[in-house]
């Protein structure tokens, strides 16, 4: 299984959500993206890197990348931590194999809140999110 996770920056809910997915399921080819520019080589978040590290998950050698429209032809499944992320996805493509791909990373019409402008407390939160909606998709 080939998974992409996306946000809008890469350096805060998708690294994390990679790395939780890839300690799950060490076997599959797990990568994220952002749908922004601005953090494009930039390691996560440092609060992120502490948050993942409290739960035995090392993301620090994560480098955010910009998602494309080729990664719908490199990725089984696309997941978007929120609703803006999803209609920047999709506005990438017109096919239909590719639009079933993407989904939301907590079903629909629920975002994963960016923590980036909040407290320590906003990451554990976005942890306990993504760690349920993996093992959701582990599930599957
Ligand atoms: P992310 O969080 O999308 O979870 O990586 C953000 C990181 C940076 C910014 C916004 C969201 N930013 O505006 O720089």
């Amino acid at each position: 299984m080939k998974v992409l996770m996306v946000c809008l920056g890469n350096i805060c809910r998708s690294p994390l959500a990679e790395g939780i997915l890839k300690k799950m399921q060490p076997e599959w080819e797990i990568d994220s993206a952002g749908t922004a520019s601005y953090h494009i080589g930039s390691a996560p978040d440092p609060r992120m890197i502490s948050t993942a590290a409290s739960h035995q998950i090392d993301i620090s050698m994560l480098r955010a990348r910009q998602f494309t429209a080729a990664d719908f032809d490199a990725f089984d499944r696309i997941y978007a931590m929120d609703s803006s992320n999803y209609t920047n996805i999709l506005s990438l493509t017109s096919s239909t194999e590719d639009r079933a791909k993407v989904h939301m990373m907590l079903g629909e019409e629920k975002n994963v809140p960016d923590p980036y402008y909040g407290g320590d407390e906003g990451f554990e939160n976005v942890y306990q999110l993504l760690h349920t909606a993996c093992q959701n998709i582990c599930n599957e």
